[in-house]
């Protein structure tokens, strides 16, 4: 049962006699601090619980209220004090900030972003709240905290003052069949900072509801926006991404612009197949290195084209500057894929539809440079792992224009895979990206090319061939 587990991996050793502050900083029905109790019971040290609910009915309904410093408030805006615990473990309240009916008064006090899910809040709150030497946490979170942009930076404050010690994932929905489920488990301290300089220690991982081990990992050294994606690549058919060597980010080579709503209802009425204009690139004429515009039919707006072209005339004066900022040489990126799919126009020629990514290098020597490295295995690989776990479907990448611009620039000259690309050589373009980044990896690039080799039916399995959205 996962409240055992939790317990059990969160206690850990007690010595005989040892008194064990424990805390569940949402405790409903006191389950946790139950289990908590018996375990240390068990080792022989004394427990002394302490649970906090804005609702304590379930504690008293449990026949608690006598076996627990019970205190009833909003844990996340209590007086703390200098109060601190040895155990904090719990299975938070998951507030999604996008829904409106648990969307807490303003913005996390935490650090996080105005999106972070409030069991994010108390991820923090808990290992603020541990002791400082060796406090130890376990909390059943979101998967999405993983990896959700607006938890970033409480997954730093968080790797910042302890260090994860063992993971577990659900393989199918518990609890809310709109939320997969984690449980991550820390340890606060001195060790924690000292590991930093050392070598990476693993991580204990175990997965389902019959917490099943599995291979343990060792965490990154570094990961844009501080994500835990890499707990769960693998287990959503991610290749592990082996050390890189790095110099800087696409963002120092290129502007990346996504487009939105304006852009997608601004262009609404002005795309025909007769039109005398620029044409129009959809994400499903984006394959890997080749554009497939006057090849393929597309959709845009619940319409089908053949090749579709831009009538400017008809745009009005913000979509004319949006176009005349669009027309300039770049690569577009496709966003519903398994992996990036990158081309050139080196004309400037091509508007891109809403989703699609426009990447305008800051020089022209960028330009197949840009393009080269997104038509890597390393490429797609940090792309994807980065928002594994954010949505309940594995099959798509999430790219946005954060992270394309957070991807790490390979260290290594490009020259080579820029030739390959500009010649239509993908295999080799991917396999000199790599090499560019210090990367030979038979996995990670067997992975990359199935996916790449059959991008244009990924894409249909996947998106369903669906309209770009608006
Ligand atoms: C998902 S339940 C978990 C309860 C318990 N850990 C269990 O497994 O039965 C979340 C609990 O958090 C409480 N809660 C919600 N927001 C809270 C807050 N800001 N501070 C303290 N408790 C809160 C709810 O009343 C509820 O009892």
């Amino acid at each position: 049962m996962l409240v055992d587990h939790v317990v059990t991996a969160t206690v850990a050793t007690v010595r005989a006699g040892q008194r064990v502050r424990i805390l569940d900083p949402a405790c409903g029905d006191g389950r946790f601090l139950v289990a908590a109790a018996e375990a240390v019971r068990q080792a022989g040290g004394v427990a002394e619980l302490t649970g906090v609910d804005i609702d304590l009915g379930g504690l008293h309904a449990a026949g608690l209220l006598g076996d627990v410093e019970a205190i009833e408030a909003d844990a996340l805006v209590h007086d703390w004090g200098s109060r601190r615990f040895d155990v904090i473990v719990g299975n938070p309240p998951f507030l999604s900030q996008l829904a409106s009916a648990t969307a807490r008064d303003g913005g996390s006090r935490f650090g996080g972003g105005p999106y972070a899910d409030a069991a994010a809040d108390f991820l923090a709150l808990a290992v603020r709240l541990a002791v400082d030497d060796g406090g130890r946490v376990g909390l059943v979170l979101p998967t999405s905290l993983l990896t959700a942009r607006d938890a970033g930076p409480i997954r730093c404050e968080v790797a910042a003052h302890a260090t994860m010690e063992w993971f577990w994932a659900s393989r199918d929905l518990m609890f809310d069949a709109a939320v997969r489920t984690c449980a991550i488990g820390f340890r606060r301290g001195a060790a924690a900072l000292l590991t930093a300089a050392g070598p990476s220690p693993t991580i204990a991982r175990s997965a389902g509801a019959d917490f099943v081990r599995i291979e343990p990992v060792a965490a990154p050294a570094a990961t844009p926006n501080d994500h835990w994606g890499w707990l769960i690549a693998d287990s959503h058919g991610l290749p592990p991404v082996p050390p890189i060597h790095a110099a800087g980010t696409v963002a120092d080579h290129a502007l990346v612009t996504a487009n939105f709503r304006d852009q997608y209802y601004g262009l609404v009425g002005a795309v025909r197949d007769d039109a005398d204009g620029p044409p129009l690139i959809t994400t499903g004429l984006i394959d890997p290195g080749r554009c497939h515009w006057g090849e393929r039919s597309t959709r845009f707006a619940k319409q089908r084209f053949d090749a579709p072209r831009v009538d400017r005339s008809t745009l009005v004066p913000f979509m004319q500057r949006w176009a005349d900022r669009c027309l300039v040489p770049k690569v577009l990126v496709a966003t519903q894929s398994r992996v990036l799919e990158a081309v050139v126009d080196e004309a400037g020629a091509w508007l891109p539809a809403v989703p699609v990514i426009r990447v305008v290098p800051n020089g022209p020597e960028s330009l197949w440079q840009i393009a080269a490295v997104l038509t890597s295995p390393v490429a797609s690989a940090l792309i994807a792992e980065q928002s594994v776990g954010s949505g309940l479907s594995a099959a798509t990448v999430r790219v946005s224009q954060r992270t394309l611009g957070q991807l790490a620039w390979p260290a290594g000259a490009l020259t080579a895979a820029v030739g390959a690309l500009r010649s239509g050589d993908l295999a080799a373009c991917g396999r000199a990206v790599d090499a560019a980044y210090g990367v030979h990896d038979e996995t990670l690039y067997g992975w990359w090319w199935d996916h790449v080799s059959h991008a244009a039916a990924d894409r249909r399995r996947y998106s369903g061939a669906g309209d770009e959205c608006g």
